[in-house]
């Protein structure tokens, strides 16, 4: 109802539960015209505790439908991470009758043996919908992958591999990924691991995502691996890695780690299953740092906006690139642009975005490299500040200043992310909901996600630069909530 879209900091177009506790975004599937998103949900109460799937159904993956909770915990244990996949061809068994089974494939945990057989504890188990996934059944054979004795084994990321008409299994295994096969998604077979020489390791790793892009003309396989703690700005964050995949081992192209967010808040991203050659992802926008104690005491932590995944070449190296989703332009509202415009101090745009909701897209290039900022601010003098700094060539976004940070003590600090394009101009679109700025500049190659809780809603909106920045176009697009009544 209208108490809960007013709630402060309620997101108003991102995902959020109605109440309590949410972490990451588990099993998402497009299946006849709905996009399903499941997630980590703990329904009594806002913070962590036994896990459930939730569910939530949309038909554009802007406006969401909360639906009942698809899985409960049971005799194996809580209903850890996991995917989904559409079984078309019914490798499983599970459809009757001509029916095509949605399958999911989670990680059950079990409590009882975290004290005594701690390598115990994690296993992968499947549950089957019938009906185009509004309820769902345990397979009475679960676990089907049974723990081989790593503590850490979760979190399974599932897809059909045409080419050897197998499924393919990414599992996060302690600080490694390890890749498995099944004929028929009930038995698996370990195929290869990866990461013992690669990627950062100042965590553990979670919820990897394994899928093929195309850039001109070559397949690229791109590894998802997110990571808790070691993330670039504190805390967890998503790593990737670009190589071949045969069906059996990842190649990786580079050892090196690339972030696929720079930002705090962007974490346990994964990508929808069964949308063709388009790759769609879906974070939790929150940092388990400090998940559990953002000042929202109705429900914690909501979703990041839907992303498409690309590849972009910067002097012979591929980098991987996000952009909002074009179903989000149906927010659209108001609009104005302002073309060659030179900033030097600053430049007040509250009056024209006349901003009294603090939801809004803002598009913006220079006509050449200069430091510049734009700065979110209210009367109760809280600042978000985010910019470019051209002699570190870094994006940052800096909360230290934006509203209650004291609830944890990394919370109020600057975040950097290196500017990866090349080009002589920068371009970037902000999305700004009431708790949360998205920017993906240079066309998505340097993307920051960060979450913040002003005192009061962010209405006055600047454009500020010491130096001096010639702007060719500015674009501000007031954005309508998500949540409005039906
Ligand atoms: C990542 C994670 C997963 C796990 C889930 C438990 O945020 O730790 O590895 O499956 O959350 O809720």
């Amino acid at each position: 109802g209208s108490t809960v879209l007013a709630q402060t900091h309620r997101p108003q177009f991102h995902f959020s539960p109605k109440a309590h506790w949410i972490n990451d975004p588990n099993g998402m599937v497009y299946y006849k015209g709905i996009y399903h998103l499941f997630y980590q949900y703990h329904p009594a109460s806002s913070v962590w505790g036994p896990m459930h799937w939730g569910h939530t159904t949309s038909k554009d993956m802007v406006h969401w439908q909360e639906q009942p909770i698809a899985l409960y915990p049971d005799s194996l244990g809580y209903i850890f991470s996991g995917s989904a996949v559409v079984d078309v061809n019914n490798t499983s068994g599970f459809g009757k009758n001509g029916q095509t089974p949605l399958v999911a494939i989670f990680t059950h945990h079990n409590p009882k043996l975290e004290k005594q057989k701690p390598e115990q504890v994690q296993s992968q188990s499947l549950a089957y919908s019938l009906d185009e996934g509004k309820t769902w059944t345990k397979y009475a054979g679960n676990p089907v992958l049974p723990n081989p004795g790593i503590t850490d084994f979760r979190d399974p990321k599932v897809r059909w591999f045409e080419p050897q008409k197998k499924w393919v299994m990414t599992l996060a295994t302690k600080d490694r990924v390890t890749f498995y096969s099944s004929p028929n998604l009930k038995n698996w077979t370990k195929e290869s691991e990866f990461g013992s020489d690669a990627g950062a390791h100042g965590g553990v790793w979670e919820c990897p995502d394994l899928f093929p892009l195309t850039h001109n003309g070559k397949k690229v396989w791109v590894l998802i691996v997110n990571i808790n703690p070691g993330g670039p700005n504190k805390g967890s964050a998503a790593q990737y890695f670009l190589g071949d995949f045969d069906g059996k081992m990842f190649k990786a192209y580079s050892k090196e780690t690339k972030w696929m967010d720079f930002g705090a808040d962007n974490y346990a991203g994964v990508t929808f299953a069964n949308t063709g050659d388009r790759v769609t992802l879906i974070g939790w926008m929150s940092n388990w740092q400090y998940a559990r104690d953002v000042p929202t005491p109705n429900w914690r932590g909501a979703t990041t906006v839907p992303r498409d995944l690309g590849l972009q070449e910067v002097d012979k190296e591929l980098y991987l690139t996000s952009t909002p989703v074009k179903e989000l332009n149906a927010l659209d509202g108001q609009r104005f642009s302002l073309k060659n415009l030179t900033v030097k101090g600053q430049y007040d745009l509250t009056a024209k975005a006349n901003n009294e909701t603090g939801l809004f897209k803002l598009e913006l290039a220079t006509k050449s490299i200069a430091d510049f900022s734009i700065v979110l601010a209210n009367e109760a003098g809280n600042e978000l500040v985010i910019g470019y700094d051209k002699s570190t060539n870094t994006y940052y976004i800096d909360r230290s200043r934006s509203g209650k940070v004291e609830f944890e003590k990394g919370f109020g600090e600057r975040h950097t992310a290196p500017r990866l394009s090349t080009d002589a101009t920068i371009s970037l679109t902000l999305l700004a909901d009431v708790a949360s700025v998205e920017l993906f500049a240079d066309k998505g190659l340097t993307v920051m996600t960060d979450i913040f809780f002003p005192d009061k809603p962010m209405n006055k909106l600047f454009v500020k630069s010491a130096t001096g920045v010639s702007i060719t176009t500015l674009t501000y697009t007031k954005l309508k909530s998500a949540l409005a009544e039906k």
